[in-house]
């Protein structure tokens, strides 16, 4: 379970959310919802621990969140566009020095898993948004992370791609991940989430789709 409690966090003299509080359950989809700068970006940006907060608690299991723990898919993706789809599903193992005939075995069973096998050898550039959506998700669940989060992951795409985004969710949801999406998307967000949070005035209200 991760739980968050009382976060808060400010810019300077502007103060972002002042209590956000919530539990996302192994195994669940949840939708991010709010209106444009209340902070959903940051939000997420603070759970993978690129932002730092100032007050509250992030705990996973009941212990800190560490970064294997999590995956983020950027709004824009962020793939590397002089590498490979597989080399970028391989830089971060790269980097870490893993056994790298395992990686790029587990590299192959998630794009596999994500219909993009094909791809393998392609550069970012020659792909759709789609496939690279589903690219950046397979970068980001090749550490098998306990939870993904993803920030705007519908706001490119096209309505066969989006399904496509939606089976692939509800199937990593299904292995045990817990997942949340930063949306704008509602019907989007309704279909697909067990739950629903709405930031407003520093605050999580949930509601159920
Ligand atoms: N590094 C930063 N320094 C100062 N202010 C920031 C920084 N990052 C974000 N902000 C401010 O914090 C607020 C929330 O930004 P954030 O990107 O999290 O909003 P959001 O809810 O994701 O909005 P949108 O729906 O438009 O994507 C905005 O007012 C933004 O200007
Ligand atoms: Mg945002």
């Amino acid at each position: 379970m991760l739980q968050v409690k009382h976060l808060k966090k400010s810019f300077g003299e502007d103060l972002l959310w002042n209590d956000l509080t919530a539990d996302f359950a192994p195994s669940t989809i949840s939708a991010i919802q709010g209106k444009s700068g209340e902070g959903k970006t940051t939000f997420l940006r603070c759970l993978v621990g690129l932002e730092d907060y100032d007050g509250g608690s992030i705990s996973l299991d009941g212990q800190g969140l560490k970064s294997e723990d999590i995956g983020l898919v950027f709004q824009d993706y962020q793939l590397f566009p002089h590498m490979t789809v597989l080399e970028n599903l391989l830089l971060s193992s790269k980097y870490k020095k893993k056994d790298m005939d395992l990686m790029e075995k587990k590299a192959m069973s998630r794009l596999e898993e994500m219909d993009l096998l094909d791809k393998k050898d392609a550069y970012p550039k020659a792909l759709s948004g789609g496939q690279k959506q589903r690219v950046a998700i397979a970068r980001a669940c090749m550490e098998n992370p306990k939870v993904l989060c993803l920030d705007e992951p519908t706001s490119a795409l096209d309505d066969g791609s989006k399904e496509s985004i939606k089976i692939l969710l509800r199937s990593l949801a299904d292995e045990g991940m817990c997942i949340l999406i930063v949306t704008h998307d509602g019907p989007f967000a309704k279909d697909l989430s067990q739950k629903i949070f709405h930031i407003e005035e520093g605050q999580f209200t949930v509601t159920r789709p």
